[in-house]
C-alpha cells in the first residue's frame, strides 16, 4: 500500500489567526484520481523529448508528471495498462512508474509489464513503482509490522546516481505499509530510513532505479533535484520544456492547423480563454475573432477590462456583445438555482450563434472554434480528440452540436499552472492571469433563494469589488481559491446613526483549495474581515450586516448553488 499526499492541507490551528492557513500553494494540482483513458487516442501535441509516466492508480500522479515538467522536461500521464506499443510509440527519453494503493502481491494487483523493461529507456519507480520493480525481478516486498506515513530520515548510504551530490541525512516523505527488504538481484540498495531497510535501489547496468518515498512532494526537500538527476542524468534530457518553447511550439501548430481559415474564439475573461485567444492571436492575427457575451453577471468592471485588454493592448479583432438586457429579462422570477443556469446558458448559446452566423456564411467563413481544454479535461474526460469532444463548457454554455466547427485547443498539453505561465509569457496583465475561477453564470449564481435582479446584482457587485479589493491589498489574492460574496434574499434588522435599518446580509466566502473538488474556510486575518465588514456597511446603504461562512467543501459546496 501506497500513497502520499500533494502537501499536507494543515487548516489553521482554530485560533482565528490566519497563521498557517494561507501558506498552500495555489498551483496544486487536481486531487482526484486521475480517471485516464483506456486508449488516449494520441499524445497531446508531445514535444520530440518526453518522459512517460504510468499511473499505477496514487492519488497524486499527477503531480509527478508536473514536476517533471517544472524540471524542462515535457511529460505525459498514461495510464498503467496502456498497451507497450503504444507506450514505445511515443518514444520516451525515460518512463517513471508511480504509487499506488495496492500491494504487489495481491491478486489482480496492477502489473508490470516485462517488455517495458525492454525498451532500451531508463525506468524509475516511485513507491508502488519502486515495489512493483522490485517485486518483480527477484528482490523481497512485504507487509511491515508498522507503516511508514509522513516525515522520514533518509540515511544515504551509497548515493548512486540519482542521490549523488545530496546530503547522507536528507528527509523525506513516505507513505506506504509494503516495505522492500531485499533489493533483486543486480541492485544496489542505496538508502534506507528506520522502517524501510531498502528505501532507495539501483542497477545502473539495466538502468532502473526505485525509490520508496515521494519526490514529487515539497515535503522531500532534495525531491526535486532527485526527478532533476534521473532526467537529466539519466534519461539525458535537454531540459528545455518553459512557457517560451510552448508558446514558439503552439503557434507553429496553430498555424499549421489553421492555414488560411478564420477562427472565432468565445472569451470569458478567464485565463483559459485568454491564453488560448492570445496564442491564436500570435498565430493567426486577424484570421481570429474573439466574441465577448457580456451577460450583465459579471464583476465590477471586468467586462471593461477584457473589452481594453483584448481590443486596446493587444489589438485583437472583438466582438463585444451587451446582452445583459437580454439576461436579465430570461432571469425574471427564475428563483431555483439549475433553472438560473440553465436559463443562462442557453441564451448564450443564442447570443453566441446569433455572432457566428454573422461571421459564418458565404465567402470567408469561419471553420475553427478555439477552446481552452487543458490537460486535465484531455485525461478526465478520456483523452479523446477531435470535434466531438466539444464539451458543455461552463463558460460558453455548451455549444450545441450543430455548430460545426473544427476545434483549435492551443492549451490541450497544459497543465494550468503552465497556462498561466504561458500568459505571462505573452503578457497578459496580472489579473487576468491570476484570475480566480468565476463561475460562467457570474453573479446570478451568487443571488440565493431570490431572484437575480438589477438591483440585487448591483448590490452584490460593490460588495464584491469591495471585497476582491480588500483581499488584494492584503496581498492574498493569489494564495486563495477564490473569495467573494453571496446576496441572500434576506434582509435583517440593524441600526445606523440613531436609525433602524431593514437591509441585505451579505455573506463574506473566501476558500483555499487545490482543485475544487475539496475546499477549506480560509482563516481570514480578523482585522481584515473587519474592514471588509465595515466599508461594506459603510460604503453599500443596502446593506447591514455581514457574516462569514466557514463551511468546508465537504460537506458545503464552495459556491451557495
Ligand atoms: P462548487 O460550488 O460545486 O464549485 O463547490 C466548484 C467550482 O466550480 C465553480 N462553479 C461553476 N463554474 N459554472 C461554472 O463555470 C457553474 O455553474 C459553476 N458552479 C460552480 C465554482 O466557482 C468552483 O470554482
Amino acid at each position: 500500500m501506497s500513497d502520499a499526499p500533494e502537501r499536507p492541507l494543515t487548516a489553521a490551528a482554530g485560533d482565528g489567526s490566519a497563521a498557517g492557513v494561507l501558506d498552500r500553494s495555489p498551483d496544486g494540482q487536481s486531487a482526484e484520481a486521475a480517471a485516464l483513458p483506456d486508449s488516449p487516442a494520441s499524445a497531446p501535441t508531445a514535444p520530440a523529448e518526453a518522459i512517460v509516466v504510468l499511473d499505477y492508480g496514487g492519488q497524486y500522479s499527477q503531480l509527478i508528471a508536473r514536476r517533471v515538467r517544472d524540471c524542462g522536461v515535457f511529460s505525459e500521464l498514461l495510464p498503467h495498462h496502456l498497451p507497450l506499443e503504444e507506450i514505445a510509440a511515443r518514444r520516451p527519453r525515460g518512463i517513471i512508474l508511480s504509487g499506488g494503493p495496492a500491494s504487489v502481491y495481491a491478486q489482480g494487483a496492477p502489473a508490470l509489464d516485462r517488455g517495458l523493461l525492454e525498451l532500451g529507456v531508463p525506468v524509475l519507480g516511485i513507491c508502488y513503482g519502486m515495489q512493483l520493480l522490485v517485486h518483480e525481478l527477484g528482490g523481497r516486498v512485504e507487509e511491515a509490522e508498522v507503516g511508514e506515513f509522513g516525515r522520514s530520515d533518509l540515511h544515504v548510504a551509497e548515493p548512486g546516481v540519482l542521490l549523488a551530490g545530496m546530503p547522507h541525512e536528507q528527509t523525506c516523505w513516505m507513505s506506504h505499509r509494503d516495505t522492500v527488504f531485499e533489493p533483486p538481484p543486480g541492485f544496489t540498495a542505496l538508502a534506507s530510513s528506520s522502517a524501510s531497510p531498502v528505501a532507495a535501489v539501483e542497477d545502473r547496468a539495466r538502468d532502473i532505479y526505485g525509490i520508496q518515498f515521494h519526490p514529487e512532494v515539497v515535503h522531500t526537500p532534495y525531491g526535486q533535484q532527485i526527478l532533476t538527476r534521473f532526467l537529466t542524468e539519466v534519461c539525458g534530457c535537454d531540459p528545455t520544456w518553459s512557457a517560451a518553447s510552448i508558446v514558439e511550439d503552439q503557434i507553429r501548430r496553430i498555424r499549421e492547423q489553421v492555414g488560411h481559415g478564420r477562427v472565432i474564439c468565445g472569451l470569458s475573461g478567464g485565463v483559459d480563454s485568454s491564453v488560448a485567444a492570445l496564442l491564436v492571436h500570435r498565430a493567426v492575427g486577424e484570421q481570429l475573432t474573439c466574441v465577448f457575451v457580456d451577460h450583465g453577471l459579471m464583476r465590477k468592471d471586468e467586462g471593461e477590462q477584457v473589452i481594453s485588454t483584448f481590443r486596446d493592448t493587444f489589438k485583437v479583432p472583438l466582438v463585444a456583445v451587451d446582452a445583459e438586457t437580454r439576461f436579465l429579462a430570461k432571469l425574471e422570477g427564475v428563483v431555483e438555482p439549475e433553472a438560473k443556469r440553465k436559463a443562462i446558458g442557453a441564451e448564450f448559446i443564442r447570443v453566441f450563434e446569433e455572432e457566428a452566423a454573422k461571421l459564418t456564411g458565404g465567402e470567408g467563413s469561419v471553420r475553427f472554434l478555439v477552446q481552452g481544454t487543458l490537460y486535465s479535461d484531455v485525461i478526465e474526460s478520456g483523452g479523446g480528440t477531435g470535434a466531438a469532444t466539444i464539451k458543455s463548457h461552463h463558460n460558453v454554455g455548451g455549444l450545441p452540436d450543430d455548430l460545426q466547427f473544427e476545434l483549435v485547443e492551443p492549451l490541450r498539453a497544459l497543465f494550468k499552472d503552465e497556462v498561466r505561465a504561458v500568459g505571462a509569457e505573452l503578457g497578459l496583465p496580472e489579473r487576468l492571469v491570476w484570475r480566480q475561477p468565476f463561475p460562467g453564470p457570474g453573479l446570478a449564481i451568487r443571488i440565493v433563494g431570490g431572484e437575480a435582479t438589477k438591483e440585487r446584482l448591483d448590490v452584490l457587485r460593490e460588495a464584491d469589488h469591495i471585497m476582491q479589493d480588500e483581499i488584494s491589498n492584503a496581498g492574498l489574492y493569489r494564495e486563495l481559491w477564490q473569495s467573494f460574496c453571496v446576496l441572500p434574499d434576506v434582509r435583517t434588522v440593524g441600526v445606523q446613526g440613531d436609525e433602524r435599518t431593514y437591509g441585505y446580509v451579505v455573506v463574506v466566502r473566501a476558500v483555499t483549495s487545490d482543485d475544487a473538488m475539496t475546499a477549506d474556510w480560509a482563516r481570514l486575518p480578523y482585522d481584515l474581515l473587519e474592514t471588509i465588514a465595515s466599508r461594506m456597511i459603510n460604503e453599500l446603504r443596502e446593506v447591514n450586516r455581514v457574516v462569514l461562512d466557514i463551511t468546508s467543501k465537504p460537506p458545503g459546496t464552495i459556491e451557495w448553488e
